[in-house]
């Protein structure tokens, strides 16, 4: 095998980058989907430029983050991370399958974690016992997360009251929320989430909770001062979800949105962990698994 290079990614990496990703992530949803889950399928078209777009905001942002492997002209392994005032999370992180076990993966973790220095940090992992074995030698709490699926019983839909559709004038009340919940505001990453999501806010109090809702109704990022705020935010995403929707990143503090999930009539999955150090369990609170 050609000899490896550990360097920070360019711009001009991402189009192999991506590849990398897609083939990384495939094998592993095959190797971990249990018997009940649809076959996993290779990334869409769509799919694919938005990981590039992603990953090139983030590199728009902090390059100094964003690690890959290079074997000759080929990217075998990519760890993807950002600092946000006195947060580190990890955005995505992955080696080729037949590269694997040769301590890629370890070089890359230790190229991200020294640039969140003493950070505190927070990323949602999968099972992956190399994964996992290496964020808890790094010091991170390896917290269970839960999801709900299924198609919501219209029927239990409840009605909300009190929400708007939000807008940038409201990003300076919720990056103070950020910075209650889980230390630092998600800064420029709101501006990001508002050009592909719909924003719906809770102004109460002078600001009291947000959900980032995508093009299906589901919850990508959802933050709250209190349960019940949690709840209704939760509620608006599930009465705009169409067909089998998913309630992602829900740790043993959210369990208000496990009654929620649970009232709409979803099941309870077990999916991976929420990794988290130097800081408390966020809750009431859903992370992003791309912005945590
Ligand atoms: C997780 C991943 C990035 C690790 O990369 P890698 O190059 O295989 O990792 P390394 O060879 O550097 O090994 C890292 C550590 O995990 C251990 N490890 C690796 N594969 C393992 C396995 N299958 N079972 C148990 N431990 C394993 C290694 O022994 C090493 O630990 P050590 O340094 O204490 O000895 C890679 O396996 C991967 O891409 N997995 C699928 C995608 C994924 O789950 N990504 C994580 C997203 S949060």
């Amino acid at each position: 095998m050609d000899s490896v290079e550990i360097r920070l990614m360019s711009a001009d990496d991402l189009a192999k980058a991506e590849r990398a990703s897609d083939t990384t992530f495939l094998a592993a949803d095959r190797r971990d989907r249990r018997v009940s889950e649809p076959e996993p399928e290779p990334r869409s078209e769509k799919a694919a430029k938005q990981w590039i777009d992603r990953m090139r905001y983030f590199l728009t942002v902090d390059p100094e983050g964003c690690w890959i492997a290079v074997a000759g002209d080929e990217v075998v392994g990519f760890a993807i991370s950002q600092n946000r005032d006195r947060l580190w999370f990890l955005a995505t992180y992955g080696v080729l399958p037949d590269r694997q076990g040769h301590g890629i993966g370890r070089q890359l973790m230790d190229a991200v974690l020294a640039h969140a220095d003493d950070r505190a940090g927070l990323f949602s992992s999968t099972v992956h016992p190399g994964a996992t074995r290496r964020y808890r030698v790094a010091g991170f709490t390896l917290h269970p997360q839960m999801r709900m699926v299924g198609t919501v019983d219209r029927s239990t839909i409840p009605a909300v009251t009190g929400l708007h559709d939000g807008r940038a004038e409201d990003f300076d009340w919720m990056d103070r929320l950020d910075r209650n919940l889980r230390g630092a505001g998600h800064g420029p990453d709101h501006h990001y989430l508002l050009g592909l999501n719909r924003l719906v806010v809770s102004r109460a109090g002078g600001g009291s909770g947000y959900a980032y809702i995508d093009d299906r109704g589901r919850a990508v990022l959802l933050a709250a001062a209190d349960p019940e705020i949690g709840q209704q935010l939760l509620w608006e995403a599930l009465a705009s979800s169409r067909g089998s929707t998913l309630v992602n990143c829900i740790t043993t503090a959210n369990h208000w949105a496990i009654d929620v999930g649970l009232a709409a009539r979803l099941d309870i999955g077990q999916e991976g962990y929420l990794a988290i150090r130097g800081m408390p369990e966020p809750a009431p609170y859903l992370a992003s698994g791309h912005f945590l």
